[in-house]
């Protein structure tokens, strides 16, 4: 029997329960709680010092504290402290993405949250809050159960791969991790959060943001769903430098044969053979978009009497 199921026959059999005795089931409340929190340290010891020091510390006594245990331990304390096997409290980690992410709204409701229970690809494969924190261990920042990138390296093992190539983000130095990419936690297309989209990338790398006087197609219009940034670079990591998806450099310019039949700039009346084999960012050096021209050329170019003959 799955989790969520336990949690709805428990619940259905906890209200039937209540009603027979003439009770209303009952709901914790911020006064009373933290007092009880001091008995179920007499049998789950070590419980209440997990928690001290980190953000869901109890403070019993003070009327300010809102957190105990039974804030997030559903069920009956009264009960369960008398037969514990016979009246259960929740084990968060144990129910469904939705009953979780519920139990944990009752005191912060962020937008990192709701991701988490409506759009994130994690919620729809049933990877509740404690798939990536640990409530009672507070060990790393966040409450996380491992720090990043590890973190996300115990179910995403083809990822740590990406990140040993050649060139790459530099996450395993720590200077950014898998989340700023990943996790939104704010509001904005949260829905895309896992996404390539361009705007992932702009946050970091704003200077090719554009728009510019002269864009480049393939980083604008083919940006959010088809690829953006990801027509040319690989989000993690490259065995090419620059974290190219194809070979860039002379002769190789699969790179640009994606989308372009290359011009046989190789292969004209005037120049002869003398671009043969230059690699194409000799020239077009601002491939993300240009102040300048239309056909990203490096403006050096007219230094060189190029424009006597070209537009550009
Ligand atoms: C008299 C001892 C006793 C007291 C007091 C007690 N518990 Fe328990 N608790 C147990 C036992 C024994 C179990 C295991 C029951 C089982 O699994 O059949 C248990 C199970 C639990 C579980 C489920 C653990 C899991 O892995 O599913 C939670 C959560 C829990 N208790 C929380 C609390 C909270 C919160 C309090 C205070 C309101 C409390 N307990 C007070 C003995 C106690
Ligand atoms: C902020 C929410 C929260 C508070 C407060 C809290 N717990 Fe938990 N508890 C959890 C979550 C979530 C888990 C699942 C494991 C984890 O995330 O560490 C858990 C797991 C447990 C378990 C299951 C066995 C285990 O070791 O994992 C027991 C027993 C338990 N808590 C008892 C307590 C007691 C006793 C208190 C009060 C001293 C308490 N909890 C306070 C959220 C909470
Ligand atoms: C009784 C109130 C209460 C409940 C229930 C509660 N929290 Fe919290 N939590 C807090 C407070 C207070 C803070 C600190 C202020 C804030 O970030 O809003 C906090 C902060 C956090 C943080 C951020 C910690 C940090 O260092 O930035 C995490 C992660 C967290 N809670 C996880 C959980 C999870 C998971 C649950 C559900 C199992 C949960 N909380 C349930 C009160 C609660
Ligand atoms: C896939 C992993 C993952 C899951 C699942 C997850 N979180 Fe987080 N959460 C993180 C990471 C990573 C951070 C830290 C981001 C950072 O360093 O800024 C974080 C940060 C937080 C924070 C502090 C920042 C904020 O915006 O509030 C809270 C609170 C929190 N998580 C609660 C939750 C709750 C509640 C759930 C379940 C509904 C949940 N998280 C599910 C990975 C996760
Ligand atoms: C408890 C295991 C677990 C943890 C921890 C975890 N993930 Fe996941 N993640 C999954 C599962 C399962 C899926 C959905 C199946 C899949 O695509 O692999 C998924 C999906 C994803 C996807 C979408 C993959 C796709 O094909 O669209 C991304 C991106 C992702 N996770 C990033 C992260 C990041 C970043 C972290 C760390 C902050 C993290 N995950 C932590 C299990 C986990
Ligand atoms: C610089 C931003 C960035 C960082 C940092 C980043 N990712 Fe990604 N990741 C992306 C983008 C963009 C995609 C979408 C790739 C696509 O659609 O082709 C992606 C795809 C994924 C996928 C699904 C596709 C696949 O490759 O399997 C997973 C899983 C994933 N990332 C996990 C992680 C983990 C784990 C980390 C940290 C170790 C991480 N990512 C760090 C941007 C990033
Ligand atoms: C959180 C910040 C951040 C985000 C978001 C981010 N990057 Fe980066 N990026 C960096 C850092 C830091 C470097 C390393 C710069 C250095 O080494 O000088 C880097 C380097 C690069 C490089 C150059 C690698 C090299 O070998 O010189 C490319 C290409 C790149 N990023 C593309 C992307 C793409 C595409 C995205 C969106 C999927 C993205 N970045 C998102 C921070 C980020
Ligand atoms: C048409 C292919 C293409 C697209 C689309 C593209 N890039 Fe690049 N990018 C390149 C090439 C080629 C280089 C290497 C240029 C060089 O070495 O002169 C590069 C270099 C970079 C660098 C290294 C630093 C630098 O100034 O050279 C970063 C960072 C970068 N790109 C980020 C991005 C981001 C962010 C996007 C999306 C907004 C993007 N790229 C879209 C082809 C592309
Ligand atoms: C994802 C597809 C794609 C890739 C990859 C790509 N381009 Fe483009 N490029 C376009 C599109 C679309 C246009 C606009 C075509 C037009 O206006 O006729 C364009 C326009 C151009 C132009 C201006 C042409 C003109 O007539 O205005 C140049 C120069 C150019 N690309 C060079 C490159 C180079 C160099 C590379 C390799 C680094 C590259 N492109 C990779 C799609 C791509
Ligand atoms: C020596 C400088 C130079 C090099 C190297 C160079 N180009 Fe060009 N490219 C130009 C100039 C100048 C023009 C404008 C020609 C005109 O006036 O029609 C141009 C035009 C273009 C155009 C737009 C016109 C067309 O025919 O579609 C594309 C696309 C292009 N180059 C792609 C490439 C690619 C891909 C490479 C690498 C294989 C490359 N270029 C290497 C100088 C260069
Ligand atoms: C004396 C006039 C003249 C000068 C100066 C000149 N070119 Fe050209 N160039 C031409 C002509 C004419 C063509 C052939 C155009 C055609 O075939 O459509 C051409 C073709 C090209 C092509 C191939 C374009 C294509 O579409 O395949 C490139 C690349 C090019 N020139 C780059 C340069 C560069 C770089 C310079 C400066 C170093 C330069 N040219 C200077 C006259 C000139």
């Amino acid at each position: 029997m799955n989790a969520a199921r336990v949690l709805i026959v428990l619940s259905i059999t906890f209200i039937g329960l209540c009603v027979n005795a003439g009770l209303t089931p009952r709901q914790p409340s911020a006064q009373d709680t933290p007092a009880i929190s001091e008995n179920c340290a007499d049998c789950h010891e070590g419980k209440l010092e997990t928690l001290s020091g980190s953000v869901h510390e109890i403070r019993i006594g003070d009327p300010n504290s809102t957190v105990s245990c039974n804030g997030c331990h559903i069920g009956d304390p009264e009960r369960h402290m008398d037969d514990p096997d016979e009246y259960k409290l929740t084990n968060p980690a144990d129910t469904s993405v939705q009953v979780m992410a519920g139990i944990c709204a009752k005191c912060h409701s962020t937008s990192h949250q709701q991701n988490m229970q409506e759009f994130n690809v994690h919620a729809e494969n049933d990877i509740n809050c404690s798939g990536c924190h640990a409530v009672h261990s507070n060990v790393h920042p966040t409450l996380l159960k491992e720090r990043e990138p590890e973190l996300c390296y115990t179910c995403h093992l083809k990822t740590e791969g990406d990140f040993a190539r050649a060139f790459r983000h530099p996450v395993a130095d720590g200077i950014i991790t898998c989340s700023e990419c990943h996790l939104t936690l704010d509001e904005t297309h949260r829905e895309l959060s896992f996404r390539g989209i361009a705007e992932v990338c702009w946050k970091c790398h704003n200077q090719f943001q554009g728009p510019f006087p002269y864009d480049h197609l393939a980083t604008v219009y083919f940006s959010t769903q088809e690829g953006g940034c990801l027509n040319c670079h690989e989000p993690h990591g490259s065995n090419l430098p620059r974290m190219t998806k194809q070979p860039y450099d002379a002769p190789n310019f699969a790179l640009c044969s994606q989308c372009h039949s290359v011009p046989k700039h190789d292969n004209n009346d005037r120049h002869g053979s003398s671009f043969a084999g230059v690699p194409c960012n000799d020239c077009h050096v601002d491939i993300h978009g240009s102040y300048d021209n239309r056909y990203f050329l490096s403006p050096a170019l007219r230094g060189q009497g190029c424009d006597r003959c070209h537009s550009f």
